[in-house]
């Protein structure tokens, strides 16, 4: 069976970007299908300035939004990355395949390191978000993954697990299974509701463009009537002229099936668009909110669940990261 490992990062509230484009295929699809992992990946959230208390709550939080949304841990491995050490290891071990200049010829990277210094005003960028990419590498490898689904802004990365396990199975011997990216076909793309040329990511905390999956019904009412749009009069479905449109439309496709491009046909005005589109989301939501309440009154169920998958992940996970230790020269124990 396929082997699939995806994370999520525990840097902000998730969104329903993360639902449409990622989570909701995990439950509808790769957990069924496939032999699949799902991690909150909390120590890549340290590679940013960070409040302690708050990465501990936003990842018992995301553990149990995937769980409210879900994932079952009767048919997949739900767990926390810091609970399974295989990870560091790892990723040393990697560190030392991958090639400096390897890292900062990586796109995110530079990007998120030129944020960091202006926020600082000159500040300084912790060394982990250059190796950030190493640490990722060696959550895939680990498991012998063979696909990761991942959004555009991720592939790169995945690139680069590839390289170095090309790499190390070249030099060392054969090790690790070489992964690919998988981008899910149907899943949206949801954008920001006030930029809607960019991703409605997770990182800005208040965004007024963010629809949080824990955002209550009116809020997020309001968040899609005020949604951004143009001042043409029809609903035509056109990413590139009226992305602010076409993300709607998207939005409310993917909540209730059918294509963005019939449902322009659908409607006359921008106002019953947004109203559609905020009952659809609303609608989305509440079956994920309730079971997240739910799930919040046991947190001790919660608590077992990450327990259990990272047993089973460090089981699935030693005798890989063992081998590679072997393979590149350190004495066995
Ligand atoms: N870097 C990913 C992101 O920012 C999160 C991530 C970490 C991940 N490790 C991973 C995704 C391994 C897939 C596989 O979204």
């Amino acid at each position: 069976m396929t082997r699939v490992f995806s994370g999520i990062k525990p840097t902000g509230h998730l969104t329903l970007g993360n639902y449409l484009g990622a989570i909701r295929r995990w439950v509808d699809v790769d957990q069924r299908q496939s032999d699949a992992l799902f991690c909150v990946v909390d120590l890549h959230a340290l590679t940013v300035d960070h409040d302690p208390a708050r990465v501990r709550r936003l990842s018992r939080q995301a553990a149990t939004l995937l769980l409210a949304a879900g994932l079952d841990p009767k048919l997949c491995t739900v767990f926390v990355q810091s609970h399974v050490d295989e990870h560091a290891r790892l990723s040393y071990v990697m560190e030392c395949v991958a090639t400096d200049g390897e890292m900062r010829r990586m796109v995110q990277y530079k990007e998120k390191a030129a944020r960091e210094r202006e926020r600082e005003r000159g500040g300084s960028v912790r060394l982990s978000l250059l190796t950030y990419p190493v640490l990722m590498a060696a959550d895939i490898l680990a498991y012998g993954t063979d696909e990761v689904p991942v959004g555009d802004d991720q592939t790169q990365h995945v690139e680069l697990a590839r390289d170095l396990a090309v790499r190390f199975n070249q030099r060392y011997g054969h090790t690790f299974v070489v992964p690919r990216a998988t981008r899910p076909a149907v899943a949206a793309r949801v954008m920001n509701l006030q930029e809607p040329t960019s991703k409605m990511g997770k990182s800005d905390d208040s965004g007024p463009g963010i629809v949080y999956l824990l955002d209550e019904p009116d809020v997020v009412r309001k968040k899609v009537m005020r949604a951004v749009t143009d001042s043409a009069a029809e609903v035509v479905y056109d990413r590139e002229a009226r992305p602010g449109v076409a993300n709607l439309l998207e939005i409310l496709a993917a909540c209730g099936g059918g294509n963005p491009e019939d449902l322009s046909g659908v409607y006359e005005s921008y106002g019953t668009l947004k109203k559609d589109t905020a009952e659809a989301v609303v609608e989305l939501l509440r079956p994920v909110q309730e079971r997240h309440k739910e799930l919040c009154a046991d947190p001790a169920y919660v608590e077992g669940v990450l327990r259990d998958g990272a047993e089973k992940a460090r089981e699935m996970a030693k005798p890989m990261v063992d081998s590679a230790y072997r393979a590149i020269g350190l004495l066995p124990a």
